[in-house]
């Protein structure tokens, strides 16, 4: 079935990168919008719109006629609440507060790890983990994620909540286990979209790795089969590992380093995230 209108928020971002050219397939009418200033060349049926999460007037008007919101913009890393207030919680409730305005039928977010990271690895969690937040920017997640369940409930408005683990490059061990594949992202962006009914929706994000450390059985229904595993780089990435220390949060539970730094202190600054975005 092919949609009239999606809108992806986070455009300009790496993970958005990937995923303009296939959603600008799926539906006649792309609408993709970030703050900044511009993503480069567009897609066919896409559109471009600058707007900022945080003010309800730039971005609700943009989701009228839209079928579904694919809505992945957020401050990416922990940063003092006050500064991720604006983007990552306001900004989740415009989209949801505006989405059930307009009548949109789902949204899809790009969720986090992070909202249940300081889970023990040990501990296999499935999607039906308590909420377990290692940071502000964790808590903005399971916030937007309770405000999923909450206007499915009362409005009627379904979400699929993708917790990501990390879609970068393998290049620690702790991505043997938690690496998302840019292909695997899409196919689960695609099943999130395709599958006919998710009321509300959490599934892990994360590859096919033989070290996945969560466990996605209970959202078997939405037919996400990942086909990328990043065992392939396990010799290389061992070579190079000592042996973790088990007194340490940062290498014992699910955020990794966002689980060891202290609350409003940069996650990000302690990994090695390579920006390979896809240009356009
Ligand atoms: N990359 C990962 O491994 C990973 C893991 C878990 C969750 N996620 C989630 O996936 C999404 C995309 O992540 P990414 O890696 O592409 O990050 P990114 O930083 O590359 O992209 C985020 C985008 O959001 C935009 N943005 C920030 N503040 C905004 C605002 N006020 N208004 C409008 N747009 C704003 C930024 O300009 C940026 O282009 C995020 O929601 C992130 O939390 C990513």
């Amino acid at each position: 079935m092919k949609l009239k209108k999606l809108v992806l928020t986070g455009a300009a971002g790496r993970l958005g990168s990937y995923l303009r050219e296939p959603l600008s397939k799926m539906a006649d009418e792309l609408v993709s919008t970030d703050i900044a200033e511009d993503i480069g060349t567009l897609y066919d049926g896409e559109s471009y719109h600058r707007a900022d999460l945080a003010q309800y007037d730039e971005i609700v008007p943009l989701l009228e006629g839209a079928d579904m919101v694919i809505h992945f913009g957020a401050i990416v890393d922990e940063k003092p609440f006050m500064e991720l207030l604006g983007p990552n919680f306001i900004g989740s409730y415009n989209i949801f507060e505006g989405a059930s305005q307009h009548g949109v039928r789902r949204v899809v977010y790009a969720s986090s790890i992070h909202a249940v990271g300081m889970h023990k690895k040990a501990d296999f969690i499935g999607i039906d983990a308590p909420h377990r937040p290692d940071t502000f920017y964790g808590l903005a997640k399971c916030f937007t994620e309770d405000m999923g369940s909450m206007y499915w409930d009362k409005r009627q408005l379904e979400s699929v909540h993708l917790r990501i683990l990390s879609a970068a490059q393998v290049n620690n061990a702790r991505a043997l286990g938690s690496w998302l594949s840019y292909d695997d992202l899409i196919h689960l962006v695609t099943r999130a979209i395709d599958t006919p009914s998710v009321g509300f929706s959490v599934i892990y994000g994360v590859s096919n790795n033989d070290r996945a450390p969560v466990d996605n059985a209970k959202a078997s229904f939405l037919g996400y089969r990942p086909k990328d595993n990043a065992e392939q780089f396990a010799e290389e990435v061992l070579a190079q590992t000592d042996a973790p220390d088990v007194t340490d949060p940062g290498e014992m539970c699910h955020g990794g380093p966002f689980a060891k730094v202290d609350l409003g202190q940069s996650g990000l600054a302690q990994m090695n995230i390579v920006d390979d975005r896809k240009k356009t």
